[in-house]
């Protein structure tokens, strides 16, 4: 194919798109029947079990997925990320997040450099700080341990930390290490988010990390200047530099700022924001939190699905298998969302944290090269733990909209619970639910069936499952630090794979620049209505009504 050619314009893109017809005349019902298509469906790695015989796919679709993949050059493009080549062309740079866990004897180049020794010197940096905060010989302004920690962060520099900061709360190796810390995240510009990460909260025994790729971002500039100031209200403007350490690639406005430049954990513009929880992004407040031994585990974790994805045969590789699949649920059934389901309350920050990877990464109208796309990419992501979700939105993934769901489920509780009398146990209930529903979906109930069960007539219809709805399985076999680094890049590569297929840039985001030089401008017009009673001009009838409110 060549660069220029859309990917929409290959044959084995027409191929699918024949083939889905096909495939919409049969039920899942019939697929679930056929126990060889089954087997072939479910592909196991280092403790992950992935099932895919719930998707409304054949062995035939994977060839023709397979042979699709290859049209878009899908193993150039991933050997070319790991290459760091430039292949965020929009920016003139290298994706390199794997480089952020390889192993330390790896060479990863970026522009001729092996960055994997400046990895290292940042790990080894937050590794020392923070155990010398964590042991009390880095306290604060007034001789007191800093047993609290606010990370104040946005977007990529805040939603991967507070996902693993969840999974790993009652993770019980993680946990016995975080005895008598806290850990918040301050990340809306919203004051109320302010007045609730501070409360309970003393400035002398707090340790605020500002984290900001860029340090320019407005809300986390403000929010940072709000807690300097909280800080130097009760211990004097020299405290800061004992109380405020920052995170960012651009190290001149920190230093600017009066964050003291050895205070400083630096990352490189080749990681992308939303891709930067394994950069000091995430490692600085979680090693704060648990120590840096459990963070480690996270690393390696994230690092074994790297060499996965990188060397695995397409038909095996976890990431790869779970892009395709959703290319083919988007772009050749039209689904236009993806329910991210996880039976584990440890997990209820994923889904927020993969709505950003996925949706800032993929939702884009043009191809790499510029071409607006004649057809749709990305897709909307959202998602609750079951089985909280069950009884919320699932009525209409059962009976409304088709929605493709990822189950992921865990073999060992974080907490297992034995309750004397009970039938089953407290994770063993969570788990009925993660068996039954992807069947539920899956098979439906047919109105005859209704009618054997002495339904009243007048309710068949509206009992009736339609079923022929898609799903996955993930099942991990415990959620340690270690798991929860592998889900994440689990997750991360087959956004990449969904991007490569497409051919597009998901490693910019022009599309969130817009808002962001419009609310400039209100906010230039909310100070000077406020500070020199100017009235409010230069915007259309709708903005001006409202501010005007506004300002009154
Ligand atoms: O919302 C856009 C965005 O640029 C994200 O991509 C990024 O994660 C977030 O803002 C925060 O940016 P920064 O880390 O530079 O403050």
């Amino acid at each position: 194919m060549a660069s220029s050619t859309l990917i929409c314009e290959t044959q084995p893109w027409k191929d699918l798109k024949s083939h889905v017809e096909d495939i919409k005349k049969t039920h899942l019902r019939e697929l679930l029947g056929d126990t060889d298509r089954c087997k072939s469906m479910v592909v196991d790695f280092d403790g992950i079990t992935l099932d895919y015989s719930r998707q409304r796919a054949t062995p035939g679709t994977m060839d023709k997925l397979y042979n699709l993949a290859e049209a878009a050059h899908l193993k150039e493009k991933i050997d070319r990320m790991f290459n760091g080549e430039h292949i965020n062309s929009t920016e003139n740079r290298s994706v390199l997040h794997v480089a952020l866990r390889a192993p330390r004897d790896a060479v990863m180049q970026s522009d001729g450099k092996n960055v994997v020794p400046d990895v290292l010197n940042v790990l080894d940096k937050i590794k020392d700080f923070s155990e010398r905060v964590r042991n009390g010989s880095w306290v604060g302004a007034t001789g007191k341990a800093l047993t609290d920690v606010i990370s104040v962060g946005i977007g990529g520099s805040f939603l991967g930390p507070l996902f693993v900061h969840t999974a790993l709360q009652t993770d019980p190796e993680a946990s016995k290490c975080a005895t008598g810390r806290q850990l918040r995240f301050l990340a809306n510009v919203d004051p109320i988010d302010v007045a609730r990460n501070i409360a309970g909260l003393k400035p002398e025994t707090t340790l605020v990390v500002v984290v900001s790729k860029t340090f320019t971002t407005a809300e986390t500039m403000l929010n940072a200047r709000t807690l300097r100031a909280w800080i130097s209200k009760e211990l004097g403007p020299s405290a800061v530099a004992k109380h405020m350490v920052a995170v960012s690639t651009n190290l001149t406005p920190v230093e600017k700022f009066g964050i003291d430049p050895n205070n400083a954990f630096a990352f490189w513009d080749w990681v992308g924001g939303r891709y930067s929880v394994c950069s000091a992004v995430g490692v600085l407040p979680l090693s704060l939190q648990y120590g840096f031994t459990v963070v480690d585990k996270f690393l390696k974790g994230a690092s074994s699905i790297d060499q996965h994805f990188y060397s695995a045969p397409f038909e095996k590789n976890l990431p790869v298998l779970l892009g395709l699949l959703s290319v083919w649920n988007v772009s050749f059934f039209g689904y236009p969302a993806r329910a991210i389901l996880p039976y584990s309350q440890a997990l209820e920050k994923f889904a927020p944290h993969i709505q950003q990877v996925s949706m800032e990464s993929n939702g884009k109208g043009v191809s790499i090269d510029g071409k607006p796309l004649p057809f749709e990419t990305g897709e909307i992501d959202f998602g609750e733990p079951g089985t909280n979700g069950q009884h919320s939105f699932y009525q209409l993934i059962h009976q409304g909209r088709v929605i493709p769901c990822d189950f992921i489920g865990v073999v060992k509780s974080q907490q297992p619970v034995y309750l004397e009398g009970e039938v089953v146990n407290n994770h063993d209930e969570l788990m009925s639910n993660f068996f039954a529903q992807p069947d539920a979906l899956a098979y439906g109930k047919t109105p005859e069936e209704l009618q054997k069960e002495n339904v009243q007539q007048h309710l068949v219809a509206h009992k009736t499952f339609s079923g022929n709805r898609p799903s996955l399985s993930l099942l991990l076999s415990s959620l340690d630090a270690y798991k929860i680094g592998q889900l994440l890049a689990i997750y991360e590569h087959r956004v990449a794979v969904q991007g490569f297929i497409w051919g597009i840039n998901s490693f910019d985001q022009w599309g969130v620049e817009l808002g962001k030089s419009l609310a400039t401008q209100v906010r230039k017009q909310l100070h000077a209505s406020r500070v020199k009673g100017e009235p409010v001009e230069g915007f259309n009838f709708s903005t001006t009504t409202m501010l005007t409110k506004y300002l009154k």
